[in-house]
């Protein structure tokens, strides 16, 4: 039996418009809503072997995120669609080109 993120990350039974890029969804983690049963979401697996790093890659993520997004706007450097290339991990195929543009601060 095989349990796949990519299809359970978007059942609308879960998640309201599952296809929507909506960050927005998540202001209230790691309990979204309190409404989602458990497992629903499972970016790190779970039971006996869940990841190990997932406590890392959570505040790594916040770090980054907390360091970047308050000094630059992020955007696609083109409107090429972004093809998705599935191995062990689901990636990419040739990379996402960004573009950072400068956030002017207000002292
Ligand atoms: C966003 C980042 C990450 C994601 C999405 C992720 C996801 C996963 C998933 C899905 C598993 C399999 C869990 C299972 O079998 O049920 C796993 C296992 C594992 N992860 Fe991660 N991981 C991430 C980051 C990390 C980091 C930063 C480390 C190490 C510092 C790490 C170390 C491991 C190890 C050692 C296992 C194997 C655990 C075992 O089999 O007992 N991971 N991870």
């Amino acid at each position: 039996m095989l349990l796949i993120p990519w299809i359970t990350h978007r059942d609308a039974r879960f998640y309201g418009e599952p296809e929507k890029f909506d960050p927005d969804r998540w202001s209230d983690y790691p309990t979204p809503s309190g409404r989602l049963p458990r497992f629903a979401y499972f970016p790190f697996g779970g039971g006996p072997r869940v990841c190990i790093g997932a406590g890392f890659a959570m505040m790594e993520a916040t770090l980054l995120l907390a360091t970047i997004a308050p000094r630059f706007r992020l955007g696609l450097a083109s409107d090429r669609s972004i093809e998705m290339l599935p191995l062990v991990t689901l990636r990419p195929k040739n990379g996402i080109k960004m573009m950072l543009q400068e956030r002017h601060r207000r002292l």
